[in-house]
């Protein structure tokens, strides 16, 4: 498993001082160009390429079945969908050469939808979970100083908590790794409004610590208020790429794409 790919991330991923100068002139921190991606023989990410900037939200937007889902995990490296042609690039490390497990030490980290909040276990023993291998990034007193509710609930066993409370759970316990690319997959699925507007301030917080994210939601309107960047997929393609605020103006894309 230690090869050179994983432990080259482990070298740079702990220092916090190695990175990378990335998002200078031009260059871009991340980057997927003619990623193709299969579940077997369905082919469902069909030439996926664009650039993210250091520090960028990006709103990563389009129909149910798009295949956003399936461009998260084939980043992520997770086993399906397979990777077939492309390359993915963070930082310097071609993230296409890795499993998941070398991409986590990268730094990629992915929130699933389904957020996998592990049952039987408390609040704090999720997060100290995700601190057993190195890299580690936020400790648990820096995740409780901007998480007060998770503080409180420490003790709680966390799938008992509310859906909000276990998405909340699942960002920090993201942000315990040393992350460089944030994924986030619908983070709002499922939570009333209210409770959006609180994980909408987590996910500013997260832009304001310069952390490179993107962004998945069904919520387009949310998502494009706190990205810089919006990508629309259909069909396993990218079909738009513009500023949040283009497709704010644009009603036609919207409506085509978004239904918003
Ligand atoms: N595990 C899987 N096996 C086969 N097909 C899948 C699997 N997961 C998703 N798909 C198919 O891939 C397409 C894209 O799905 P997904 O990436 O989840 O879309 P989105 O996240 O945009 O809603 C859909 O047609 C879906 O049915
Ligand atoms: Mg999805």
């Amino acid at each position: 498993m230690a090869d050179a790919a994983n432990t080259a991330c482990l070298a740079t991923g702990a220092g916090g001082g190695a990175r990378p100068a990335a998002g200078v002139a031009g260059t871009p921190f991340f980057s997927c160009e003619d990623v193709h991606a299969y579940y077997g023989e369905s082919y469902i990410v069909q030439g996926v390429s664009f650039d993210v900037y250091e520090g960028e939200v990006i709103a990563l937007l389009g129909r149910n079945g798009a295949g956003k889902t399936s461009t998260l995990r084939t980043i992520a490296r997770a086993d399906a969908p397979q990777l077939r042609r492309g390359a993915i690039r963070l930082a310097g490390h071609q993230l296409d050469k890795m499993n998941a497990y070398q991409a986590s030490a990268c730094g990629v980290q992915l929130v699933p939808e389904d957020r996998r909040i592990i049952a039987g276990l408390t609040v704090e023993e999720n997060l100290r979970l995700s601190q057993i291998a190195p890299p580690i990034g936020w400790s648990i007193e820096k995740v409780y100083e901007r998480f007060p509710r998770l503080a409180e609930r420490r003790n709680q066993e966390a799938i008992t908590m509310s859906g909000g409370e276990q998405q909340m759970l699942a960002v920090a316990r993201a942000l315990c790794r040393d992350i460089k690319l944030l994924l986030l997959d619908e983070p709002y699925e499922g939570l009333a409004p209210v409770i959006v507007q609180e994980i909408e301030r987590i996910v500013g917080e997260i832009k304001a610590l310069g952390l490179t994210t993107i962004m998945v939601e069904q919520n387009a309107i949310a998502a494009l208020n706190l990205a810089d960047r919006a990508i629309i997929m259909d069909m396993g393609e990218i079909v738009f790429t513009g500023t949040a605020a283009d497709v704010l103006a644009d009603k036609k894309l919207r409506e085509e794409y978004l239904a918003v």
